[in-house]
């Protein structure tokens, strides 16, 4: 085991929406380091899916799955695969499941994998949640200078996008990133710090990352397949952690609420647009976030929202 740990964030809220019940079953969509999986099945004698496509979070969700025998099964794959995983295992019918978005601290606190841009954490340029298909140095070593900026100002709402992507190409010419800190530096130098604190890296990583993993087709997807699968009164419930996220949660509870679909600037072809069921309540009015005491204890949580919907009878 690493010595790498995953504080939950949210996760007393998101149990409390859930609300297991025993006998039934629930979806955990992203199994990270188990703490939800953990509290559910403490809450409920209920059985768990849970699903990463992570193989190190997997492995997490063995040791876990041997202490709670016959009620948690970790399936290994990506959440815009439930009908697949989930019917391989002949499950149909779920009685509420619940996704917790973005990457677990295993996940950015390992400098191996290559999500941080911190100085002391320099690492591989990698950015893979599935440890498979292209890297984030393959992305920036290799793309169009037109589509990386895409990638900046789409998924980063980067401003500097165009100016950034310039120096990126420029600089791959004469040498190929290998490594965070290489490309966090090259950033660094185009856009300056801001008021803010934020480190003027950060918009880019974020961008790089949800584009090596196709983030947010993914969760598209993935809410229209667990919503489908709800029985009456099964309940869906969603953390997300940053405002791309949040616009395709709340856009699909609307559709899936018979609000309208709207259109979504971010996203004016519709790509990630995706049939919602019909028959949801909208539990959660205004998203509900960490308390101050939980912002102020984990930093990580302070951008969290989370969002619940019901199943209706047909
Ligand atoms: C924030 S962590 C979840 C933490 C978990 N709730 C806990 O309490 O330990 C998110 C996890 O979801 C996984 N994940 C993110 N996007 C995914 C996707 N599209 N398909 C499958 N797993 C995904 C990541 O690999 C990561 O392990």
């Amino acid at each position: 085991m690493s010595g790498f740990s995953h504080v939950p964030v949210l996760r007393d809220e998101a149990l409390a929406w859930l609300a297991p019940c025993a006998g039934k079953t629930y979806l955990d969509g992203t199994f990270g380091g188990g703490g939800y999986a953990r509290a559910i099945l403490d809450a409920a004698d209920c059985v768990l899916w849970a699903i990463d496509r992570d193989p190190a979070a997997v492995k997490r969700g063995a040791v876990l799955a041997a202490q709670y025998p016959g009620r948690l099964h970790v399936l290994h794959g990506r959440i815009s695969e439930i009908l697949v995983l989930l019917g391989e295992a002949g499950v149909t019918r779920l009685d509420g499941a619940v996704f917790d978005l973005g990457l677990s601290s295993y996940q950015i606190d390992d400098s191996a994998r290559g999500f941080s841009f911190r100085k002391e954490q320099d690492g591989p340029l990698d950015m893979r949640m599935g440890q498979e298909g292209m890297t984030a140095a393959e992305l920036v070593n290799t793309l169009p200078e037109a589509a990386l900026a895409d990638i900046l100002y789409e998924f980063g709402e980067e401003k500097a996008s165009r100016r950034i992507a310039q120096a990126i190409v420029a600089r791959r010419q004469t040498q190929k990133f290998a490594t965070t800190g290489d490309l966090a530096a090259v950033i660094r130098g185009v856009v300056r710090p801001d008021k803010s604190g934020i480190d003027p890296a950060t918009r880019s990583f974020q961008a790089l990352r949800i584009a090596v993993n196709e983030e947010l087709a993914d969760i598209a997807a993935a809410l229209s397949q667990a919503a489908g699968l709800l029985a009456p009164g099964g309940r869906l419930v969603v953390v997300s952690f940053h405002s791309l996220e949040d616009r395709i949660v709340k856009r699909f509870f609307n559709q899936a609420a018979g609000k309208g679909p709207g259109v979504s600037r971010h996203d004016p072809a519709g790509m990630m647009a995706v049939s919602a069921p019909q028959n949801f309540r909208i539990l959660t009015g205004s998203p509900v976030t960490p308390s101050a005491a939980e912002a102020a204890q984990n930093p990580r949580a302070r951008s969290a929202k989370l969002r619940a919907m019901e199943r209706v009878a047909a």
